[in-house]
């Protein structure tokens, strides 16, 4: 299984932050991991312009359950596709809070992603609350049940656990509790996809950066991560890739 770094630039980044992007070509141009950044929509085709022929491969960080149609301000999986996209994140948690989005929403997402050929990166994490509450593994059980398609597989799923409360923080689970999590995120998708389970990457993210990625990796069951603040600059992202690539 070849391990996946891949940054979130979530609602960041005009076309004067491309330079960063041809940092990290120039830095890793061959990396051992996978590298993926996933930047707004309207950069998507710049910076796959700018990737192609390299290692980094491009997504988006949303779309739309439909092909096209009556829907205001939203992004089909074909549309990301055209523009030079390979994978999509689904379900993130700023997306389920600030749009309200089920697993039924993210499931129909991932379908309509995986229909046209892109990677879901389907997104999963309880909130503190829930943490406190000793559901965490309740929260994460129906979240991937109601998620992640029936029959996806090793090449069109990739599963992102990302703990609400880490996410911006600066906080992270201990190693234990990441572990824990990532142990049973594989034992639910075998139960859900069979052999198939054993190559999908399980990445962790939430306050992910340089100096605790090396400890983050060496967990079992982390096969890379979903990075935020820390894919904004090169460097930064870079020495996550080299960490990973290292593991
Ligand atoms: P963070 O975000 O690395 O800034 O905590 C992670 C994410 O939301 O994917």
């Amino acid at each position: 299984m070849r391990k996946l770094a891949a940054g979130n630039w979530k609602m960041n980044g005009t076309a004067a932050s491309l330079s960063e992007v041809a940092a990290l070509l120039r830095d890793h141009p061959t990396p051992v991991c996978e590298m993926l950044l996933c930047p707004p929509a309207t950069l998507i085709t710049q910076m796959a312009a700018l990737a192609k022929g390299t290692a980094l491969h491009i997504g988006g960080q949303d779309c739309h359950a439909k092909s096209s149609g009556a829907h205001t301000g939203d992004v089909s999986a074909s549309m990301l596709m055209d523009a030079g996209a390979t994978h999509v994140i689904l379900g993130h948690s700023e997306r389920r809070t600030d749009h309200a989005e089920t697993d039924a929403q993210v499931n129909a997402k991932a379908v309509a992603a995986i229909g046209v050929g892109l990677v879901a990166v389907v997104c999963i994490g309880e909130t503190e609350g829930q943490r406190d509450a000793g559901q965490t593994l309740d929260v994460i059980g129906t979240q991937l049940a109601g998620s992640v398609p029936d029959g996806s597989t090793a090449a069109t799923l990739v599963v992102a656990y990302e703990p609400v409360w880490a996410i911006g923080t600066g906080r992270t689970p201990t190693l234990q509790e990441i572990a824990d999590v990532h142990r049973f995120i594989r034992e639910r998708l075998t139960a859900k996809i069979g052999a198939e389970a054993a190559g999908v990457r399980l990445l962790y993210g939430g306050s992910v950066k340089p100096s605790n990625a090396t400890e983050i990796f060496a967990v079992p069951h982390v096969d890379g991560a979903l990075v935020g603040g820390a894919s904004l600059k090169a460097s930064d992202f870079g020495a996550i890739v080299a960490a990973l690539s290292a593991a």
